[in-house]
C-alpha cells in the first residue's frame, strides 16, 4: 500500500476508481480541481480551524433562507468572478464585449413600439434612449429584437417589487430600417447583491461594497450571424 505524505497524497487521490473510463469529462475536471485545491492548501498552509470556518462558510451559504431562496451558492459563483470567467471563456462574440445574463431576465417581456415608455413610476426621471444595431462593418440590422430590461428609480425589478407590474421597466423594440431603436424611461438606481447572509459578511471582511453601478439591459434577439 502507498504511504500517504505530503508529496504523495495528491496522486493517491486522483488514482482511485477507474480513473475516467466511465466518465472521461467529469474525471478531467475532478482530477485538475483536486490538484488545485491541494496546490492551494499548501501553499496558504491552510490551518484545522480555518479549514472549519471554510466548511462552516460553504454549509451557510448553501442554506436557503427567505431574502435568497436559492441559496447563496450562484451569488458566490459570481462574486468569486467565476460566472463570468466561464462566460467569457465559452461566448466569444466579436464586436460587443460578452457579459451575464443574470438572474433577472425574462424572456417573455411586452412588445413595445419605437419611442414607447419602457415603465412607470411617477417619482422616476425621465430620460429618452435610444441607439442602432450595426454589424461588424457598421451596416445597421433591421428587424431584430433589443431586448431591455432594467430596475427603476428605486434600484428595484419589477420581480422584486410588487408595487410594480409584471413587465414594468422590460420590453421588446424591433430596430427599423437604419437598426434603430428608441424608448422612455427613467434613470435606474445601483443596486446592492444580496449582502445580508455568509457572502455579504465576506465582502465586508475583504473591504468590498456590494453595490453594482446603476445600469440598463440590453440583449439583441433574432441575428443570424
Ligand atoms: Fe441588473
Amino acid at each position: 500500500m502507498q504511504k500517504i505524505a505530503l508529496d504523495t497524497i495528491t496522486e493517491a487521490v486522483i488514482n482511485h476508481g477507474d480513473r475516467g473510463k466511465s466518465h472521461p469529462r467529469l474525471y478531467e475536471i475532478y482530477t485538475s480541481l483536486v490538484k488545485h485545491l491541494h496546490d492551494f492548501v499548501r501553499e496558504v498552509k491552510l490551518t484545522e480551524s480555518e479549514l472549519q470556518q471554510g466548511r462552516n462558510f460553504l454549509n451557510q451559504a448553501s442554506h436557503h433562507t427567505q431574502k435568497i431562496p436559492t441559496g447563496e451558492i450562484h451569488l458566490l459563483t459570481d462574486l468569486l468572478g467565476i460566472s463570468e470567467l466561464v462566460e467569457l471563456l465559452h461566448n466569444v462574440y466579436r464586436g460587443t464585449e460578452s457579459n451575464l445574463e443574470g438572474p433577472l431576465y425574462v424572456s417573455n417581456a411586452p412588445e413595445r413600439q419605437m419611442g414607447d415608455r419602457l415603465g412607470l413610476d411617477p417619482e422616476g426621471d425621465t430620460f429618452f434612449l435610444s441607439g442602432r444595431v450595426l454589424d461588424l462593418n457598421g451596416q445597421p440590422i433591421a428587424n431584430v429584437l433589443v431586448d431591455v430590461w432594467q430596475p427603476n428609480s428605486k434600484g428595484l425589478y419589477d420581480l422584486q417589487d410588487p408595487s410594480q407590474s409584471q413587465g414594468n421597466f422590460r420590453g421588446r423594440f424591433k430596430t427599423n430600417e437604419s437598426g434603430q431603436y428608441r424608448f422612455e424611461t427613467v434613470v435606474p438606481l445601483g443596486y446592492k447583491v444580496p449582502s445580508s447572509g455568509p457572502s455579504g459578511e465576506l465582502l465586508r471582511l475583504l473591504g468590498r461594497h456590494p453595490w453594482r453601478a446603476a445600469h440598463i439591459h440590453f440583449k439583441i434577439i433574432g441575428l443570424t450571424h
